[in-house]
């Protein structure tokens, strides 16, 4: 390969890596926007040293699926995932 031609891949990788990070950025930026986190207060405040789905399963004593049905309609939740949503910072 001729030094030309292998900075003009050089680059091509670079700017592949760069998009790559974009969408990823993206993707695990977005909804982070609009979805409420976990609130630190008293009812909530154990469930940051769980297991992710051992909280989930615990999160429904007190909202239930059926409550949160109205808000949830775009999605079907699951008690594995609350926390994959309400994040936990
Ligand atoms: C002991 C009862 C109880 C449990 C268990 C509980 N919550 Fe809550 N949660 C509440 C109450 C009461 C509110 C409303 C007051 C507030 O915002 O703190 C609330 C509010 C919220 C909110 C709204 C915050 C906002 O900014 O609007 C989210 C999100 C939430 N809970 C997620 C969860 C998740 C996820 C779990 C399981 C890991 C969970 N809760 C478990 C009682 C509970
Ligand atoms: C796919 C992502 C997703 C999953 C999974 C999910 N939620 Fe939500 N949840 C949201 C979003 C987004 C909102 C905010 C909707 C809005 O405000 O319009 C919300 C709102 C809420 C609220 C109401 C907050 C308020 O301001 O009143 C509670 C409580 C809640 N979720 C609890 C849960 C529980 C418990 C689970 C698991 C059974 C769960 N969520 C699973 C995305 C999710």
């Amino acid at each position: 390969m001729t030094a030309q031609k292998s900075k003009k891949t050089l680059f091509i990788n670079i700017a592949f890596v760069i998009s790559l990070i974009g969408i990823l950025l993206f993707l695990f930026k977005a909804p982070e926007i609009t979805t409420p986190k976990l609130p630190h207060d008293d009812d909530h405040n154990r469930f940051f040293s769980m297991k992710k789905k051992a909280a989930g399963k615990l999160c429904v004593e007190c909202h239930s699926v059926e409550d949160t049905e109205e808000i949830h309609k775009e999605t079907t939740p699951n008690t594995n995932r609350c926390l994959f949503c309400h994040r936990r910072d």
